[in-house]
């Protein structure tokens, strides 16, 4: 039941058409009895400088920030943790008492879904990113701070890709990092010596699911563990091909839903279980 003392939280990005956060933290906030709602606001850039100070005014709790604004909204907040600031990105904000704190949830989500889902080590191995927008950002810094021992960086624009990799090069010298194109037949024998692919592009989502994977099926091997962090659908392009091949898969539903339970619990304080989402929530 809203009432005055009602908390509310929300998303801003542009555009929201896929998101599911508000399905998820809805849910959370019912399953755990919190008087709290979750609204999705699709924020225009001309008018993002005006929501968020908005957000103190008439005081959110919190907010999910999203595509385009995760680096953008730095600017305008009193804090950003250590570790947001090291990725160049903020996905969650807690106001307190009027004061804009920023946080990104994307890394120990990603790290979550790595070692939960995927059963995997990450210490000593190689992995391939693919794209170099926030997202790789959160993943890059993921990895780095578990103890990959190299990252390969792939990305439609190579000259991107570079200067992530020179910014992660000055912080995390301890690990092996390169960049390049996505199109290089050399792949083929280069990909062999890694263990994990990961796609942080938006290639493969819907509506567009119909198209080629963002590399090519024949530079994979059955032993990589392939990550796409899309989740709408479940099974993309990509990984369909990996399937094909025999290599072990990860969609993006569980990282959706483990950054989703870090925010929740900087809001609320509780830390909600995954029970049942994983499969259920499109269906909510
Ligand atoms: P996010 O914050 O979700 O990572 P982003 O900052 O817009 O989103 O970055 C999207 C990434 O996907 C970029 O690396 C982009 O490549 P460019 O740097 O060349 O723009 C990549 N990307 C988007 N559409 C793509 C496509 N059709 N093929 C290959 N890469 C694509």
């Amino acid at each position: 039941m809203i009432d005055i003392n009602t908390k509310v939280l929300g998303l801003m990005g542009y555009p929201l058409a896929h998101s599911l956060s508000p399905r998820l933290h809805n849910y959370y906030i019912k399953e755990h009895d919190l008087n709290y709602v979750y609204l999705p606001f699709e924020v225009k850039p001309e008018n993002f400088s005006d929501a968020v100070v908005g957000l103190k005014a008439i005081n959110f709790r919190g907010v999910n920030i999203t595509i385009p604004y995760k680096e953008k909204i730095i600017d305008h907040l009193d804090s950003i943790s250590e570790q947001a600031q090291h990725i160049g990105a903020v996905n969650t904000v807690v106001n307190e008492d009027g004061c804009l704190y920023g946080y990104n949830t994307d890394a120990p989500g990603f790290i979550r879904m790595l070692k939960e889902d995927g059963g995997f080590d990450i210490e000593g191995k190689k992995a391939v990113i693919i794209g170099a927008g926030g997202a790789s950002k959160a993943v890059g810094f993921a990895l780095c701070k578990n103890g990959i021992k190299e990252i390969l960086l792939l990305n439609r624009t190579p000259a991107r890709a570079n200067e992530l990799v020179e910014l992660w090069q000055e912080i995390y010298s301890d690990v092996i990092i390169s960049y390049g194109g996505l199109r290089d037949d050399s792949y083929r024998e280069i990909f062999k010596k890694f263990h994990l692919i990961i796609d942080t592009t938006p290639v493969g989502m819907a509506p567009e699911t119909d198209v080629k994977p963002v590399i090519s099926p024949q530079y994979l091997h059955s032993d990589l563990l392939i990550v796409d962090l899309v989740y709408n659908p479940l099974e993309t392009v990509l990984i369909r091909e990996a399937k094909k091949l025999g290599a072990r898969t990860l969609n993006g539903m569980s990282m959706l839903l483990y950054q989703g339970i870090e925010s929740f619990s900087l809001w609320t304080g509780i830390k909600p279980e995954d029970t049942g989402l994983k499969n259920g929530l499109f269906d909510r």
